[in-house]
């Protein structure tokens, strides 16, 4: 089953959010699958987000991401990565349609409190850097009444 990242960001640690967030995937349908709050250093920042090594807002991103605990997650579900995009909303909050994540709850950028993988293969690799523990594998007993076989 398809697996994604999702990590709340310190701005929606900060805020009290990590509930709300959880609450929506949960009643959505996903398995949760592994969580942790964590405070990730610069290095382990820097790595998550490689791709945009080369942006002005780099920096600024790096700095905001390390400034505080991060909640990480593993969500499981049929089409969770492009789902689990939908529900966090575009990256730009004023872009982001009211009833996801960041259409309701940021207005800056910058501080858009959460992050979610883009592609199944960076969600591979984005739970691999962050869980090099691994998941915690469960049957769950409502799998019956979300899918159909
Ligand atoms: P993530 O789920 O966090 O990866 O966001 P995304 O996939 O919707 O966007 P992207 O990967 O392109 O950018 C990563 C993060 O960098 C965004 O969520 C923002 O927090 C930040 N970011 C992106 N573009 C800008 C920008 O133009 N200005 C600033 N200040 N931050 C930006
Ligand atoms: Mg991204």
């Amino acid at each position: 089953m398809e697996r994604t990242y999702i990590m709340i960001k310190p701005d929606g640690v900060q805020r009290g959010l990590i509930g709300e967030i959880i609450k929506r995937f949960e009643q959505k349908g996903f398995k949760l699958v592994a969580m942790k709050l964590t405070s990730p250093g610069k290095a382990h920042m820097e790595e998550h987000y490689a791709d945009l090594a080369g942006k002005k807002f780099f920096p600024g991103l790096i700095s905001y991401m390390t400034s505080g605990p991060v909640c990480c997650m593993v969500w499981e579900g049929a089409g969770v990565v492009a789902t689990g995009r939908k529900m966090l909303g575009a990256t730009m909050p004023s872009e982001s349609a009211p009833g996801t994540i960041r259409g309701d709850y940021c207005i800056e950028v910058g501080r858009n409190i959460c992050h979610g993988s883009d592609a199944v293969d960076s969600a591979n690799k984005e739970i691999a850097l962050w869980f090099p523990e691994g998941i915690s594998e469960w049957n769950s007993c409502q799998s019956s009444w979300i899918y159909e076989g």
